[in-house]
Order: structure tokens, then C-alpha cells, then sequence
């Protein structure tokens, strides 16, 4: 079946049915459904089928969302099976084909879409995005299993991929020719390079702990007006999150920097101006960042055990007045992660006034 598209249809789509996507949330947005109504009408060049019904129900298939996100798509085949307007152009039988189709785009690998129509609409609304599958099992480990610790989280993730997406998973493709199958393919080939996948794991999981503890600093800061008070409870919430080896402050008295609170073992006391990596971050103005310490001029030993360092101011208007110090024991351990997430969590700090 080549049918083309009724331009009545086509123009009934735009003009009525996208603009109710703006009420929703963005994940949800005109984007979307342009997204998934191109992506189904595509994949049905493989099939007999009529375009027109793809098209209905790629564009309703997430109309139920402006009942209950929960049960939205079976709120979708209801709002289908009463429309009106959709009785001039398609028999009772072919309603019931959109609906169901709408009903079957949340399809699990236990429950397949009924018909080639829900298989195409199910298809096209999912994108197997590595990266994005990744993060979300990683997001689902850490809302679900708060207990757990990283290494669990990173057995987790690796059975759960495993289980699902890797060679014999249980996910399936509905469509053979859609683009998840090669989104898949470079997902499987992840999975399969142990190093490569631990690589993306440490990234999100160090992104979703950052993402996870701002929040707790700003309120742990808010209305605090000590800074030394502010900056030991801030030590101890990123050391303990992080498990880092040594995690403190150093706070600008005159012409050196003074050792504050800190989190791990002995350090030095006092550092001059332009010394080591944390005078060299007040005197650059900027956070510094050292893969390898051993290669760092003039780097100051306070520990044979630090092989990694940050090191990121902490502002006052235009002043400096303390740095973040954060040592690991394993090399290049810091990138812009770290920065960016330390960088705003100091901003809190900056707001602290001495009473
Ligand atoms: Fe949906
Ligand atoms: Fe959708």
C-alpha cells in the first residue's frame, strides 16, 4: 500500500493536534512528534501499510499526557477512539487500528504492539541512545539502591545492560530497519569494551554525585555565617562523597595561604604566593587542574601519595579569599566535571559574611 496523505489530514495534524504537545513537558515538545510521526512514516516504506494511519497515530500517540502521565498512553486511545473529526476519513475498524497502535507505543519486550501500526508508532518513539541508556540506568541504580556503594552501582549497571541490551538481551526491535538498530550496535560494542563502558560509568556516576550533593551544600551554607564553618562541612560532604584522598581549604591571611578545615591526613600549613598548585591558583585567578603532580613545577609535596589535583578558588566579590584543595591518590583523576560542579558549589562559600 503506497497511499499518499490526504492534505486535509496533513493540515488538521499541524494545525490541530501538534500545538496540544505545547502544554506538555519538553520532553514531550511539537520536536518530539514531528520526530516520531517522520521517523514512523519512514520505517513504513519497509511495509505494506496505510501511511495515513501511521500518521494519525504518530502524531496522538502522546496525546493522553494531558490526563495522566502514568497511564498516557491508554488515555491516548481513548481521546482517539472520540474524536469525531476522524470518522469523515477512516472507517470504525481503522479508528481502532490508531488507537491501539497509540495504546501499544510504550510496548515492553513482554507485551508486543499488536499491530505492525503500534510496532512502527512504539519504534519510532524510543531512540536507543548509548550514552543516554547508560545514564539511565546508572540515574534508576541510584534512586533505587541509595545503599549501594560505587562498585555496586557499577555491577548493577553492567548486569542490567547485560541483561537488556548486550548480544541475547531481552530488548527487542520492533523494526528491523530503524536507527536503533545501529545506535544499538554501537551500544553493544560499548558494553563488550569493559574499559570503554567503565570510562562512560565513571563519568555519569561522577556527574550524577555532583549533581546529587550541590543542592545539600547550598542548603548546608544557606544562612551560615561562618565561612570556616561553612568550609569544614563542605570538606566532609565532598570527601565522603567522593572518597577523594585529601579534601580541605586553604584561606588567603595576608601573604600566604593558611591551612582551613579539612578532610584526610596531615597537611602543610602554609603555602606561599604562586607556590605549589594551590598558590599558583590564587596567583593565576583560575581553577588549575594537574593530571600528573610529578609533572607540575614547583609542585609542593605535602603527601608522597597525591598523584592528582584540583585546585579552585573561592570568591569574594573580586577577591580570592580561600582554595579548594582536593588530592587523589590515582592519576588525571579531575577534568571539567569537576570544575564546573566545584566552581558553583564555591559560590556558596563566596556568599558567607563573617558576622
Ligand atoms: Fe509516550
Ligand atoms: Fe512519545
Amino acid at each position: 500500500m503506497t497511499n499518499k496523505i490526504r492534505p486535509e489530514i496533513l493540515s488538521w495534524i499541524e494545525e490541530s493536534v501538534l500545538p496540544q504537545y505545547d502544554a506538555f513537558d519538553k520532553g514531550h515538545q511539537r520536536d518530539h512528534v514531528r520526530y516520531v510521526i517522520s521517523t514512523a512514516l519512514e520505517l513504513s516504506q519497509h511495509y505494506d501499510v496505510d501511511k495515513e494511519i501511521v500518521a494519525v497515530a504518530a502524531a496522538c500517540h502522546d496525546l493522553g499526557l494531558s490526563v495522566c502521565r502514568e497511564t498516557h498512553h491508554l488515555e491516548s486511545g481513548r481521546i482517539i477512539r472520540e474524536m469525531a473529526c476522524l470518522k469523515q476519513w477512516f472507517s470504525q475498524d481503522q479508528i481502532e487500528t490508531i488507537a491501539q497502535a497509540a495504546e501499544d507505543h510504550r510496548a515492553s519486550s513482554k507485551n508486543e504492539p499488536v499491530t505492525i501500526y503500534g510496532k512502527l508508532v512504539a519504534e519510532a518513539d524510543r531512540q536507543i541512545i548509548p550514552e543516554v541508556v547508560i545514564r539511565r540506568t546508572i540515574q534508576f541504580g541510584l534512586k533505587n539502591y541509595p545503599e549501594m556503594d560505587k562498585a555496586g552501582h557499577w555491577l548493577r549497571t553492567l548486569e542490567h545492560l547485560e541483561e537488556k541490551y548486550a548480544e541475547g538481551g531481552y530488548l527487542k526491535l520492533w523494526i528491523p530497519e530503524s536507527p536503533n538498530a545501529a545506535r544499538l550496535e554501537e551500544l553493544r560494542r560499548i558494553i563488550r569494551d569493559r574499559d570503554a563502558l567503565h570510562k562512560v560509568f565513571e563519568n555519569v556516576y561522577k556527574e550524577e554525585m555532583y549533581k546529587d550533593i550541590l543542592p545539600k551544600a547550598k542548603a548546608l551554607l544557606e544562612g551560615e555565617t561562618d565561612s570556616i564553618a561553612g568550609m569544614a562541612n563542605l570538606s566532609a560532604l565532598i570527601h565522603r562523597t567522593f572518597g577523594f584522598w585529601w579534601t580541605g581549604f586553604y584561606r588567603v591571611v595576608a601573604d600566604e595561604l593558611v591551612l582551613g578545615p579539612f578532610q584526610g591526613p596531615v597537611a602543610c600549613t602554609r603555602i606561599p604566593y604562586g607556590k605549589g598548585v594551590c598558590g599558583t591558583a590564587w596567583k593565576r585567578r583560575e581553577t588549575v587542574i594537574v593530571p600528573d603532580v610529578e609533572q607540575f613545577p614547583g609542585h609542593i609535596a605535602c603527601s608522597g601519595e597525591s598523584r592528582s589535583e584540583i585546585v579552585v578558588p573561592v570568591w569574594r566579590d573580586s577577591e580570592i579569599i580561600a582554595v579548594l584543595d582536593i588530592d587523589s591518590e590515582k592519576p588525571a583523576t579531575f577534568d571539567e566535571t569537576d570544575k564546573i560542579f566545584l566552581e558553583e558549589m564555591m559560590t556558596s562559600v563566596s556568599k558567607v559574611h563573617n558576622a
